[in-house]
């Protein structure tokens, strides 16, 4: 049987991801009611899609009740996942919530206590996890064909929320709706990437968090290094004045590196050195464009959530790793306040 979904908030998200890849997996879901406080944007994406057997409702609380949906996505902005998914879960209603998962640990533990209660799958829509070129990316670390990983480095970018979603005094820039800026905004994204790339915790930050450009009471720019449990080091960047959007990595083993970037022709690159002195201007190397599989990255998002629902699997981006990945923002912007290394 399909999945029931509700969706809270029709802002962009649900424009961009949610929508139509529920709507493009039709038989395995079903879209039940559209929530949204500004009424209009919830019939606006009604009409869009051209639903039918849909419903149009104003209060979130009342959403999370109905008894003909089985999962809820939470596509509001970050300071109100958690009071609605501790209500869905108390409702026994499945969470995909968006990332980040929240504005604070302490509210993920919420969350996360409130899904085992009730019984419900959580999952975080970290969405790089779900580029295929990442997941390409991961298959290589798995393989060990790096041998140790030493470094591992990210940066996101683009333009900034302005470009993205509507309104001037957007919730994007204000503290107590997001939580932040550029770092909690994207950073979770680079930062859950890489915390899943070296497959290890990270033990420790120093953090440089800036406002650079924007006349935003955020930071728009951030440098982060990490300290991972094995010692080995990590570092992101996260950027809200970075033209065009980029999505990078670059992980350093002892047999070689691997590059990747998020809409290149090859976006994944791995050079092995194949012999022991890599700088030998005689040294071969090998040089591999692993294959990407199909699939867009939302649409694999949300594809695989239903799939979790259905076949009553647990998703692997859990609450849990949403919790792992706001301790280590928290920590990054603990660093910036008091200017040295802060444990996670
Ligand atoms: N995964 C990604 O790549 C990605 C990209 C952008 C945004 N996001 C995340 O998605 C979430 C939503 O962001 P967005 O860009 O869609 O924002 P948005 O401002 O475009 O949409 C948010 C919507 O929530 C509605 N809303 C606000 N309060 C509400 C309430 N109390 N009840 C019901 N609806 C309410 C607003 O009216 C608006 O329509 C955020 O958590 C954001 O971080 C994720």
């Amino acid at each position: 049987m399909a999945v029931r979904v509700g969706i809270i908030g029709c802002g962009k998200i649900s424009e961009r991801a949610s929508l139509p890849n529920l709507v493009n997996y039709k038989k395995k879901a079903r879209i039940k009611v559209l929530c949204d406080i500004v009424e209009p944007k919830a019939l606006a994406l009604k009409e869009k899609f051209r639903l039918t057997g849909v419903d149009i409702e104003r209060d979130w609380k009342k959403a999370v009740k109905r008894k003909d949906i089985d999962a809820i996505f939470i596509n509001t902005p970050n300071y109100l996942h958690e009071e609605m998914t501790v209500a869905a879960a108390r409702n026994k209603k499945h969470v995909l919530v968006e990332k980040p998962i929240t504005i604070t640990v302490k509210a993920a533990d919420n969350m996360i206590r409130s899904a085992k209660a009730g019984g419900v799958y959580l999952m975080v829509e970290q969405t790089q996890r779900f580029d295929a070129v990442h997941q390409a990316a991961k298959k290589v670390l798995e393989s060990g064909t790096l041998g140790k990983i030493h470094n591992i480095r990210g940066r996101i970018g683009h333009a900034g929320p302005e470009y993205w979603s509507e309104g001037k005094a957007h919730w994007f820039y204000d503290k107590k709706k997001s939580g932040g800026g550029a770092m909690i905004d994207i950073g979770v994204h680079i930062t859950d990437l890489i915390r899943w790339f070296a497959g290890k915790k990270i033990k420790e930050v120093f953090a440089t968090i800036r406002t650079i450009e924007k006349p935003v009471k955020v930071d728009d720019n951030a440098t982060v290094l990490f300290r991972f449990e094995d010692g080995s080091k990590g570092e992101i960047e996260c950027s809200w004045t970075t033209r065009p959007y980029e999505v990078t990595t670059t992980v350093y083993g002892s047999k070689g590196k691997m590059m990747t970037s998020v809409g290149t022709k090859k976006p994944v690159k791995v050079v092995i050195a194949k012999t022991r002195r890599g700088d030998d201007p005689n040294c071969t190397l090998e040089e591999i464009y692993p294959e990407i599989g199909p699939g867009e990255p939302w649409e694999n998002a949300v594809h695989y959530f239903i799939d979790c629902v259905i076949k009553k699997r647990r998703p692997f981006v859990s609450g849990e790793e949403g919790r792992e990945t706001m301790r280590v923002i928290q920590a990054a912007y603990e660093s910036n306040r008091f200017g040295k290394w802060v444990k996670v």
